[in-house]
């Protein structure tokens, strides 16, 4: 079911190796609207990696960042926000980033997810002896909170990146 109404943002949310980067770009040059991402921001802020926030100074610290970009990215307008995959995990994240903004979950299935993960970049939370079951063990807590979170759900499976804009964009009816 979709609830966009009107927003000046969209916002994307959606686990690890989803797609909310590369879409996320693509669909800011698509309706000319800035692209954010949460964690760039974050690494702004802290002048370190994400990999470096969390081996120094742990997740929570990562988190208490991550909630204040969002408070700050949430307030601007005409912006595609892409999220990091944890933002659903502290609600005041999601009435925040909803004040403003159109939220659109890219779903994937579990495989699918975790062989473009691996691919793409480095993940603290799979730096452990068994990634696989890790990265499913996570996705299992999260599930519900991104469903819940979604005013759209995008099924991105069998999909390439434009036609996940193209879908986008049919939703938002601009
Ligand atoms: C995380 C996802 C990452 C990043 C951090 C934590 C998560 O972002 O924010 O490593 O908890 O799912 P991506 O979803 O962009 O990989």
């Amino acid at each position: 079911m979709t609830k966009v109404n009107n927003k000046p943002n969209i916002v994307l949310i959606g686990y690890m190796g989803s797609g909310k980067s590369s879409v996320g770009k693509r669909l800011a040059d698509e309706v000319g609207y800035k692209f954010i991402d949460t964690d760039s921001l974050v690494e702004i802020k802290k002048k370190k990696s994400i990999r470096d926030i969390f081996e120094s100074e742990g997740e929570q610290a990562f988190r208490q960042v991550e909630a204040q970009v969002v408070t700050e990215v949430s307030q601007k307008e005409k912006v595609v926000i892409s999220c990091g995959g944890g933002v659903v995990l502290n609600p005041e994240n999601i009435k925040a980033l909803k004040r403003k903004g159109s939220i659109f979950y890219l779903r994937a299935g579990i495989d699918t997810l975790f062989n473009r993960a691996k691919r793409v970049g480095v993940r603290p939370l799979l730096m452990v002896d068994n990634p696989e079951k890790e990265f499913k063990k996570i996705f299992s807590q999260r599930k519900k909170a991104y469903i819940d979170a979604a005013d759209t759900i995008i099924e991105v499976n069998d999909y390439n990146e434009d036609e996940v804009v193209a879908r986008i964009i049919k939703r938002l009816g601009v």
